[in-house]
């Protein structure tokens, strides 16, 4: 089947430079969720409608199989359906979603092709308990003869509660023949969509419908207060999905996925946290409170204390990050490995039953197995213009306020003493420490206030 998605409308209610459809739900344009559902019923043709906010639509979301057609201008629904009719094959059916209406999920889509067939014209609609705004279903004898939209409707029609949500099945062929015989003629000046429902009444085309199975599925996003609705509603879906495949959520409310988050079994999170991005947690994996957490894979019975951010990077089983700790890009860290509170680790590899626990700067490092960095340590990576790599070998001692002045080595089962600045490389097995002499004054006294009268 061809699948056309409007996307052009301007959204002048979101008060935004950025286009309507751009602006991210649970981390995704509104337009790439369309996208997404439209992609996994396989269309034949998939091209979206753009217009308002110029190349920006395709610019951002272009890929070999998305075809594009710019309405400039916008007048109505119709007419953006026309401007992708070149695009489309008229041997198979056509559907038309909205790129503003990001949730209908793919089994009523399903269900609305499959009473389409190939040659009826298939509304989804929904009862509306406040139906205000929508086009009305106008129904004689049970049978659908047309839509009316809010602004032509009498009293009488506007009191009707079944409402078009805009997403139809039509015959390409008669949608074709049934657009170019639009008229504008109406209260808003538009060439409506919603006109093709009589034009294939009176073409003798059955008329059909279905609903949808929950009323999100056909919310669409006007402004800035829908779309933090739709993000609650997007939320509590995401969260009620993590229950039923058994994470522990201290509170289904408070956490945030912006993207993909898989979890094993015995997995636990609690509030406030936000996952981005692809997150795997493995089994028996626990986060803490109000942690941020981005592409990262966390492996078996890792924990994670409160107020960690952890971005671009892996953990290995059963280590203890936090609280909080900051993983940055490019970290990958054993199993059993300490990170603590106040600890940022980049671009960085430490080897299994490593600690670093406190207060630490840890930059472009290979760190082995069993090595204890001590509080306050840090790896002078970068001398203002390039950066360079410390390496610190399998069981070695950095005392704490240590800084490593990279490119440097420490060798396997090297001592560092506290306070020291190691230049060179540090020989394996022996202390190394770079301090001066304490020394004691004798004699010495602290000076006092002059007194003056
Ligand atoms: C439309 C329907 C109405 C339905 C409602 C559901 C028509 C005439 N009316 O009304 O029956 O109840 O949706 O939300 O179809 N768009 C374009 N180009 C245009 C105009 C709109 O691409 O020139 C796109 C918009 O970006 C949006 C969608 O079409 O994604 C719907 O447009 P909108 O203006 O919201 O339609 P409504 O007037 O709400
Ligand atoms: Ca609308």
């Amino acid at each position: 089947m061809n699948i056309i998605i409007l996307a052009a409308g301007m959204g002048k209610r979101m008060q935004s430079a950025l286009p309507k459809v751009l602006h991210p739900l649970a981390g995704k344009p509104l337009l790439s969720h369309v996208i997404d559902t439209a992609r996994a019923l396989s269309p034949s043709r998939l091209c979206v409608i753009y217009g308002h906010g110029g190349e920006m639509v395709p610019q951002l979301l272009a890929a070999d199989d998305l075809h594009f057609a710019r309405q400039d201008p916008q007048l109505g629904t119709g007419h953006a359906v026309m401007q992708g009719m070149h695009l489309l094959n008229d041997a198979e059916p056509s559907l038309i979603l909205y790129g503003d209406v990001p949730l209908t999920s793919l089994h009523t889509l399903q269900k609305l092709i499959a009473i389409a067939g190939q040659d009826k014209l298939a509304v989804l609609t929904i009862d509306m308990a406040d139906p205000t705004g929508y086009g009305r279903i106008v129904r004689e004898d049970g049978a659908i003869r047309r839509i009316v939209e809010q602004k032509d409707a009498t009293d009488l029609e506007q009191a009707i509660r079944e409402v078009n949500t805009g997403i139809m099945v039509a015959p390409t062929g008669q949608l074709r023949a049934w657009l170019a015989g639009l008229s504008n003629q109406n209260a808003q000046g538009e060439y409506y969509l919603t006109d093709i429902v009589a034009a294939a009444v009176r073409d003798g085309v059955a008329v059909v419908a279905s609903q949808p199975a929950a009323v999100w599925e056909t919310l669409g996003v006007n402004s800035k207060v829908q779309l933090a609705e739709l993000e609650r509603i997007t939320q509590g879906n995401i969260a009620h999905a993590l229950l039923e495949h058994g994470v522990t959520l201290a509170d289904p409310a408070r956490i945030d996925v912006r993207g993909e988050l898989q979890c094993g079994r015995d997995v636990a999170i609690d509030v406030g946290c936000v996952f981005e991005g692809q997150v795997k947690l493995d089994d028996g994996v626990i986060i803490g409170a109000h942690c941020v957490i981005k592409n990262a894979h966390i492996a078996r019975g890792a924990q994670i204390k409160p107020f960690c951010h952890i971005d671009d990077a892996t953990v290995g089983a059963d280590s203890q990050i936090g609280p909080y700790a900051r993983l940055r890009p490019g970290t990958a860290l054993g199993q059993d490995v300490h990170i603590g509170n106040f600890v940022e680790i980049k671009n960085s590899q430490i080897g299994d039953h490593s600690k670093a626990n406190h207060l630490a700067y840890v930059g472009d490092s290979t760190v082995g197995s069993r090595v204890n960095i001590g509080a306050g340590t840090i790896t002078c990576n970068y001398d203002g213009a390039n950066k360079f790599r410390t390496v610190i070998e399998d069981d070695a001692f950095i005392g704490s306020d240590t800084q490593l002045v990279a490119p440097v080595t420490v060798g396997r089962g090297a001592t560092i003493g506290a306070g020291t600045t190691v230049t060179r490389d540090a020989p394996a097995g022996k202390l190394t420490v770079s301090r001066a002499r304490q020394m004691t004054i004798e004699g010495w006294s602290r000076p006092v206030k002059i007194k003056k009268d």
